[in-house]
């Protein structure tokens, strides 16, 4: 090595200093996550904060304490607040103190997570077994951790794509979905859900080559869940004009208000019909961890596929998500493919292959496995359950509370874990007049920091909605938000 090239590495140069700063960092946040109920659920970002991201490239750096502090001021007050006691917006978790540190002793052994002969790997084998136990699957079904719900079920939609054209003498991996492949006057392949299914499903559509026009969209009954009779009719008359139905998904836990499809029903339909199974339960169907909720997400356990999220109800620190394939054949014949640099050998490294870069579209992963088997290990799933019981509990509380109400509105019914409402007093405003006060509410609600629950719309009305995945909140944090929602209503109303 030549004088003028000085061997390098990133490492700190004084281990004994990066100790401390590293110690500082572990306390810094437990402070943080052990005084979260008296910071407030969401702080506005100064304009001058806002406008210090636009550095130009640090072309020299200023060391590693400096960048923490830059972390410190800049970045950890102004996030969404969703560890916060009273957040419950949109569906986001909280995360746990033990799933943050699983994280960094994830990332501290860094392993790549394609497979290879590794405990990491046996982790992750491990991890999908409980999870597919848990979820009444056989403990031999086939399974990926992923980085959220709209991944997991992609790849299930995926593996119904797949196992659909290999019924009809299709190899859909190699022709595709074009036309000239041989098969000139095939039909449309279409799948089924709900109108309150959640927007991965265009996504998923539109990247398969499937189109957004293969997604039918079945209508719902007064409490959201899938109108069974509707799907059935509509797949009669696709099949008639030519179409290839070839998937159904039901949901467990819809985004808007928490509704669960008659998941056995679609089972039933499904097997009638030969259409491949696929549950939506990004959040909903870790409800089956609990006897006492479980009969809401019957069926679940017959599905051929299951996409869910840990990150949400699962109370990890994002990202974190898992699908499950009955058939672990298929799911591995739906994404495997060889190259000469990564084929298996007998002994060594790479023994065993690479099995999770078969079940989906990552090579290269993290081992978002480690934080699933320390929490599921340390807490127990019994634990989970009993969290997510409380939140049920807390919502049905929170919508009796509303009902008792003179001047709130429930506005649609509570089946687990989502309310949604509005503030309505009793001289009656007009809807359009309802939409713009009540958005109002939510936004300083927002503003003040007193909680962060988001907003929808039902049958075109604007609602308030609460989804309570939050392990940390209290019964009083919800008379909170009521107690603000009056005040603030009357103060915008007047
Ligand atoms: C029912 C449902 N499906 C899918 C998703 C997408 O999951 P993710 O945000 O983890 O990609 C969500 C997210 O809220 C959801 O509620």
């Amino acid at each position: 090595m030549s004088d003028e090239h000085e061997e390098l590495t990133l490492d700190p140069a004084d281990w004994d200093a990066f100790r401390a700063l590293a110690h500082r960092m572990v306390d810094d946040m437990l402070d943080h996550l052990s005084s979260l109920r008296e910071q407030p659920a969401w702080r506005q970002m100064p304009k001058a904060v806002r406008e210090s991201f636009n550095r130009p490239v640090p072309q020299q750096g200023v060391g590693d304490a400096a960048a923490y502090s830059g972390f410190v001021e800049r970045v950890m007050p102004y996030t969404v607040g969703n560890p916060h006691p009273r957040f419950w917006g949109w569906v986001q978790g909280q995360g746990t103190p033990l799933g943050m540190m699983a994280d960094m002793l994830a990332a501290g052994i860094n392993p790549h997570m394609g497979g290879f002969d590794q405990a990491p790997a046996l982790v992750e084998h491990e991890v999908i077994r409980w999870l597919a136990t848990l979820l009444g699957m056989p403990a031999d079904a086939s399974g990926l951790l992923v980085t959220g719900g709209t991944m997991a079920n992609t790849l299930g939609l995926a593996v119904a794509r797949h196992a659909a054209a290999m019924k009809m003498k299709l190899d859909v991996r190699e022709d595709g979905l074009q036309t000239d492949a041989g098969v000139p006057s095939r039909g449309r392949f279409v799948f089924y859900g709900s109108t309150e299914t959640h927007n991965w499903a265009r996504k998923a559509a539109e990247l398969m080559g499937l189109g957004n026009r293969s997604f039918r969209r079945v209508p719902v009954d007064l409490e959201y869940r899938i109108d069974v009779a509707a799907l059935a009719r509509m797949v009669e008359q696709d099949r008639a004009a030519g179409m290839l139905p070839f998937c159904v998904i039901g949901t467990a836990g819809t985004v808007n208000t928490g509704a669960t499809d008659d998941l056995a029903a679609l089972a039933d339909f499904c097997r009638d019909e030969s259409l491949w199974f696929h549950v939506d339960g990004a959040f909903g169907a870790l409800v089956h961890l609990s006897k006492e909720l479980r009969p809401v997400v019957k069926g679940l356990e017959r599905a051929d596929s299951i996409g869910f999220d840990l990150h949400k109800w699962g109370s990890l620190p994002f990202e974190c998500a898992c699908v499950l394939v009955r058939d672990a054949e298929m799911h591995r014949a739906a994404f495997a493919s060889s190259a000469s640099y990564i084929e298996a050998t007998k002994r060594g490294v790479i023994a065993g292959g690479l099995p999770f870069a078969e079940r989906g579209l990552d090579l290269t992963r993290g081992f978002k496995a480690l934080k699933v088997w320390m929490s599921l290990t340390a807490y127990g799933a019994d634990a989970l359950a009993a969290v997510i019981e409380q939140n049920v509990r807390q919502a049905r509380r929170l919508a009796e509370l509303i009902d008792a109400h003179p001047e709130l509105e429930l506005m649609a019914p509570v089946p687990l874990n989502v309310v949604c409402f509005r503030y309505a007093p009793i001289n009656r405003l007009s809807d359009a007049a309802l939409d713009a006060a009540n958005e109002e509410i939510l936004l300083r609600i927002q503003e003040q920091g007193i909680a962060v629950p988001s907003g929808t719309r039902l049958g075109g009305r604007y609602a308030i909605r609460v989804a309570n995945v939050n392990h940390r909140s209290r019964e009083a944090d919800f008379e909170v938000l009521l107690n603000a929602v009056v005040d603030i209503g009357r103060e915008v109303v007047k």
